[in-house]
């Protein structure tokens, strides 16, 4: 089982060991209840620095008022087999209070990219994201952070900060990892009813018939995101929340595919709201 720490300075005094024995230093930034995707996101890591960094931590400023906090699975002694197996050396374990000390007032907002896709339906989420993994970023200071491609928003507004506010951080983002059937990994799967979970997969297939069409010549986005939107409404039991194509790198509309596009879809199946993507173009 991986070591797990729990206060900033701890984390801080393990990686300055690591620092000082000449190694490059990876962070993987989870809420925990670590899944088949996490491991590969480790192994990222383990690939790109010598001392890996697993932080797990549900981060209740990204959470609605509404959402799923409170039932968010908590799985941290499978989540230090999990990380030790994929190669992680520590799991950093904070307690909300370690990382939202009393008086706490301080938030990092990246406009324009909050605006489309989740950030309208999960007001404050992206905010709530920025927050935490910049103060993760500060807390364990890593040379390479991994996230992964599942959480497009996220990583394209995590790039962003990064860049806008000159963080020594190198963002590194690996594909989604899949279930047999396609359907993305993701610690919400598990909420999924059994019938739920037999549909899922089409999410991912109209997302596959939607490269497809691109790929066969169709250059229109709006009908594009119409026949992605009417075959994920055509999902027994499922709610479209959004299926748009956006450019790929800043998350403007786009009218034709001239440049790569992310088509970028969120699903209720029940009362599970689950996400996916894939790159057109
Ligand atoms: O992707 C996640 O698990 C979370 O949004 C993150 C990046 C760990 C921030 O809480």
């Amino acid at each position: 089982m991986t070591p797990a720490v729990s206060t900033v300075d701890e984390v801080r005094s393990a990686v300055a060991a690591a620092r000082a024995a000449g190694k490059r230093v990876g962070l993987v930034p989870t809420m925990g209840a670590l899944h088949a995707g996490h491991a590969e996101l480790v192994r990222a890591a383990a690939r790109a620095a010598d001392y890996v960094v697993v932080s797990v931590f549900v981060n209740p400023t990204q959470f609605g008022p509404k959402e799923d906090f409170a039932k968010y699975p908590r799985t941290l002694d499978a989540d230090r087999q999990l990380a030790a197996d994929a190669g992680a050396d520590l799991v950093f374990a904070p307690t909300p209070a370690e990382v939202y000390p009393d008086g706490f007032v301080t938030f990092v907002e990246v406009t324009q990219l909050d605006q489309v896709l989740c950030g309208p339906r999960r007001p404050g989420h992206f905010r709530g994201v920025a927050t935490v993994v910049l103060k993760l970023f500060n807390m364990v200071q890593p040379d390479v952070a991994v996230f992964g491609a599942k959480d497009a928003q996220q990583s394209i507004i995590i790039r962003r900060m990064v860049r806008d506010l000159d963080v020594p951080v190198a963002v590194q983002v690996e594909p989604t990892i899949r279930e047999a059937d396609g359907l993305a990994m993701s610690s919400r799967n598990r909420y999924l009813s059994a019938d739920e979970r037999a549909v899922a997969p089409k999410i991912y297939e109209a997302l596959r018939a939607t490269q497809a069409r691109a790929a066969g010549g169709e250059v229109d986005v709006s009908r594009l995101e119409s026949s992605l939107h009417a075959a994920l409404a055509a999902i027994p039991g499922a709610r479209v929340d959004y299926a748009n194509i956006l450019d790929a790198e800043n998350l403007t509309p786009v009218a034709r595919l001239d440049r790569p596009a992310l088509a970028a879809v969120a699903v209720f199946l029940g009362t599970t709201r689950l996400i996916d993507n894939v790159i057109l173009g």
